[in-house]
């Protein structure tokens, strides 16, 4: 049996053996690219150094580098596809090209790692006509040469060999590339010389992109222009490697997997193993963004975060594990990580790592179990169903309400022999999502989206009700900005409050918080939010709808949020300072307390 150690060992050493310099991977997290959420591959960090913008460290390099890919997302439980993996990574800057990229992987696979030869096919570039870009018969060749015979040969088009980072709009490097596949025989499919279809899913599997070889830029119109030099960027999957080189079922039945399936199999009333194989992956990768410093929450990264917590939840309680099981199973997890030797560099200890997952747990768990009631109710009534399909008004409502990520919603779903338009459902997020980005452009301050700073936020509804309760209706938001560590808040009022009306704001903001009452979020047109007497920053740039917060009847703002689902979460607050902030302008600095 291979260890992940030796394929990294055996990777590493051959391609120093043959010139190149060993560098660090990358943080998950991409430096400097906002175009980019995650690094999706061993290059995804070196951009730059294709384009000739950025000196290479060397001309020769390789790495082992964590990526993130949540695209696959829905294949996650089937036997190779995982939402993070580790990339084996070599590359060429300038120097060999096509002949020498695929001289190296042919030569690494058939002497370092002894597949036989007869195991692999390779698939190559068969050209664009419209796109401009020709087929890639050197590769060819050079396959020939090393022993690959023309029926081990496929030509593929433009969608799966020719590498770019995103899609037609990313601008980057890419090029035509030329990947190879192991045989996993004929147990899993169809021969490809017998039958002319070559099974890329089930019967070979994906071990090697030999090279993309990078001479084009495209820009993020998707028009190519060809690159100053000429670049090699190669990448295997360690995971993916791991299985095929001890011939085993799947990613899940290696060493990086098998201790916590086994985990999860004995502490689970009910183990079915698609959920038991969506746990170990969601939880490995939720660990590698937390470890990044990502917060989970609803955009961007936290997205992303906050989406793989949430399903890996929903099948915990699917497969019947303890919720008190839950901290353990994170620690092992990353013990395992440790002992295989495939860790990251740790940011935070594991009890912190724990415990940012268990607070997303708690903000998630009350929540599931309604959504899954309210989820029931709705696949009642029939006019929620039209074709065979749910409403995706109602996914979206499970969003909003219960805090359902498009996965969770389709799932349910299809246990009931439903299917979600995924199209009209992220129509109505991105419409959501530009509501609450209009908004929040002119009015929220807040730094982030952290946990603290959401309470924060919902601090300043209440604290903005209070000063009106103590001071008069006539005051009003004059500025605010809120930071996890505290709230500051500017309105009009003509002088100093005394230390009465500051106690009297204060103790009326805690009673709020004691009393333990809903925020409730509701969008409905800028017409409608003024006639229920919502205040806020009325303007016509707003857009047509907006989002109102309302606080049982002491708070109604027009407000992009995010707040927290109940007063109670607060725990407390308190008042720092009051101050003057300009003429006529007053300023409290306030904070939440446990
Ligand atoms: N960037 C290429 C890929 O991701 C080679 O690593 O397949």
């Amino acid at each position: 049996m291979y260890t992940v150690k030796q394929i990294k060992d055996t990777f590493l050493n051959y391609f120093e053996k043959n010139g190149h310099k060993i560098i660090d991977g990358a943080s998950i997290v991409p430096e400097n690219d906002p175009t980019l959420l995650f690094i999706n591959a061993g290059m995804a960090p070196m951009k730059k150094v294709f384009t000739g913008e950025q000196e290479p460290q060397a001309k020769r390099m390789c790495n082992v580098q964590n990526c993130i890919r949540t695209i696959d997302i829905d294949s996650i439980g089937d036997r190779h596809h995982l939402s993070s993996f580790y990339m084996l990574g070599s590359w060429s800057i300038g120097d060999y090209f096509k002949e020498g990229a695929i001289h190296y992987a042919f030569e690494l696979l058939t002497k370092g790692f002894n597949i036989p030869k007869e195991k692999l096919y390779v698939t190559v570039f068969s050209g664009d006509e419209k796109r401009g870009i020709p087929a890639d018969n050197e590769s060819i060749e050079h396959w020939k040469k090393n022993g690959i015979p023309e029926s081990h040969i496929i030509r593929c088009g433009f969608e799966d060999n020719f590498w770019r980072i995103g899609g037609d709009h990313d601008a980057g490097p890419c090029g035509p590339c030329t990947e190879m596949f192991y045989d996993t025989g004929a147990e899993h499919g169809a021969n490809y010389e017998e039958t002319g279809i070559f099974d890329d899913k089930n019967r070979y599997i994906e071990i090697w992109n030999a090279g993309v070889f990078m001479e084009y830029y495209q820009d993020e119109n998707g028009n190519y222009t060809k690159l100053k030099m000429k670049s090699v960027d190669t990448g295997s999957g360690l995971e993916r490697m791991i299985m095929t080189l001890n011939g085993l079922e799947s990613a899940y039945d290696t060493e990086v997997f098998l201790p916590i399936i086994e985990y999860l199999q004995n502490n689970s009333k009910n183990p079915v193993l698609e959920s038991l194989r969506i746990i170990a992956d969601h939880v490995r990768t939720s660990i590698f963004i937390l470890n990044a410093g990502v917060e989970p929450s609803n955009v961007k990264r936290g997205y992303v975060l906050r989406r793989l917590i949430r399903r890996a939840i929903r099948h915990m309680r699917t497969i019947g594990l303890e919720d008190s099981k839950i901290p353990e199973l994170l620690m092992l997890t990353m013990d395992n990580m440790k002992k295989i030797d495939l860790e990251p560099k740790w940011n935070y200890s594991k009890n912190e790592i724990v415990d940012k997952f268990m607070a997303e747990f708690a903000k998630f768990s009350k929540s599931l179990e309604q959504g899954v009631k309210a989820f029931n109710d709705y696949v009642k009534d029939e006019n929620n169903i039209k074709g065979g399909k749910l409403d995706s008004k109602i996914a979206f409502k499970l969003f909003d309400t219960f805090g359902f990520p498009l996965e969770i919603t389709k799932e349910l779903a299809s246990e009931k022999g439903l299917t979600v338009d995924e199209k009209e459902f992220n129509e109505l997020f991105e419409k959501h999502r530009e509501i609450s980005k209009t908004e929040g452009t002119f009015k929220s301050g807040l730094a982030d989206h952290s946990e603290e700073t959401i309470k924060l936020h919902t601090a300043t509804h209440l604290l903005q009700a209070g000063l009106r309760h103590v001071l008069g209706n006539h005051v009003y938001q004059r500025g605010s900005n809120i930071t996890p560590e505290r709230l500051r808040f500017d309105f009009n009022f003509e002088r100093k409050m005394t230390p009465e009306e500051v106690k009297e704001v204060e103790n009326f903001v805690n009673k709020a918080i004691s009393d333990a009452i809903p925020v409730v979020r509701e969008e409905m047109s800028l017409e409608d939010a003024k006639k229920t007497g919502a205040i806020g920053l009325f303007t016509d740039k707003y857009g047509d709808r907006v989002s109102v917060y309302t606080i049982g009847n002491i708070s109604k703002e027009l407000c992009s949020g995010p707040h927290v689902n109940n007063t109670s979460e607060l725990k407390h607050f308190r008042i720092l300072k009051e101050e003057s902030s300009s003429s006529g302008v007053r300023r409290i600095k306030a904070v939440v307390e446990n």
